[in-house]
């Protein structure tokens, strides 16, 4: 029989939608009779459970409601903690796709931070690959570690607190040579790149995020000097439309309208003639469908960081 997938089940991962701005990660446990409160409300997770992705839910105090959504990774990086600048969805989307993760892919990351990007590498490796990730700062390691934990994802993530610039990658001796794909995401990449390769099998791909185009010229040399190839720079923008039912007219009720030519004289206005064609042009706005309007989004992100991909053949 094939699994349900759409039905929310005791133990799993709901994202708890309040609005664009106010997502919560909540992993359900009916089972230990937990709730989950918040302004709208008061919401046992046993409201939860049996319902569709996506239903919307009423508090059990009837004060609200809540989206109980599907935790995909684009979800997840807007809702996550910030604790460090993070890679967003427009550049991760590239990033996966130039680096040809699939399951079974081993991917080297370095550092955690705010673990953004670490979840969708770990979903795109699942349920067959592993993404290593360093991060030497101690807090920040600790709580990556823990909120891939809640993800359910501490199978496919290791989280190690070390220095990957002084330290290098190294941590067990097996991984020596190992990776599909590393991903740098340091102040200071270039360093890291004499590290990376050790870890890299032939044809491995590397990927550097660097918010500043300096930043990116040191890393390209670093590359040259360890023997890349195929090394390219990417920045990715992206531009998000609002879609918003309005009464904006087609081009045939345009036309139509366009129809009177003159404006009417103060003669035909005094005949009520000016008011006749109005009450007609109102008459059809009536009759007129909603149609879907797009206009650009009001918060567009710019600038994030140059992506730049190569080849380590060795
Ligand atoms: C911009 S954040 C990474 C954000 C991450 N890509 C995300 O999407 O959430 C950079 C992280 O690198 C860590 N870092 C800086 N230098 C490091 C080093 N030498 N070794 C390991 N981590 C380092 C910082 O502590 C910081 O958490």
């Amino acid at each position: 029989m094939m699994e349900d997938k759409n039905t929310i089940k005791d133990k799993s991962l709901v994202l708890v939608y309040k609005n664009v701005d106010d997502i919560d990660i909540v992993p359900l446990d009916a089972e230990a009779k937990k709730i989950y409160n918040c302004k709208f409300g008061v919401f046992p997770h046993s409201l939860f459970v049996g319902k569709q992705y996506g239903a919307q839910i009423w508090s059990a105090d009837h004060k609200g409601f809540i989206y109980a959504l599907r935790p995909t990774s684009q979800l997840l990086t807007a809702s996550l903690a910030h604790r460090t600048q993070i890679i967003y969805a427009t550049d991760i989307s590239f990033i996966v796709a130039s680096l040809e993760l699939k399951s079974g892919s081993i991917v080297i990351e370095s550092g955690t931070g705010s673990g953004s990007l670490s979840v969708s590498l770990a979903r795109a490796v699942a349920p067959k690959g592993h993404l290593y990730t360093y991060e030497f700062n101690a807090v920040r390691a600790e709580q990556a570690a823990l909120d891939f934990k809640k993800y359910g994802l501490d199978n496919i993530i290791t989280v190690t607190k070390r220095d990957a610039i002084n330290d290098g990658f190294l941590h067990d001796p097996s991984i020596a040579k190992i990776a599909h794909a590393v991903f740098l995401d340091l102040p200071n990449p270039w360093n890291a790149i004499p590290h990376a390769v050790k870890v890299m099998r032939p044809y491995a791909r590397l990927c550097n995020f660097s918010p500043c185009i300096e930043q990116v010229q040191k890393c390209i040399e670093a590359m040259d000097k360890s023997g890349f190839i195929e090394v390219k720079t990417y920045e990715c923008l992206s531009k998000h439309y609002n879609i918003q039912p309005t009464d904006i007219k087609s081009l045939s009720e345009m036309t139509d309208f366009g129809k009177r030519k003159k404006f009417p004289s103060e003669e035909q206005k005094k005949e009520g003639e000016s008011t006749e064609q109005e009450a007609t042009d109102s008459k059809k706005i009536k009759k007129m469908k909603k149609k879907g309007m797009a206009t650009p989004y009001h918060s567009e992100r710019g600038h994030t960081g140059y992506l730049t991909i190569a080849i380590y053949p060795q």
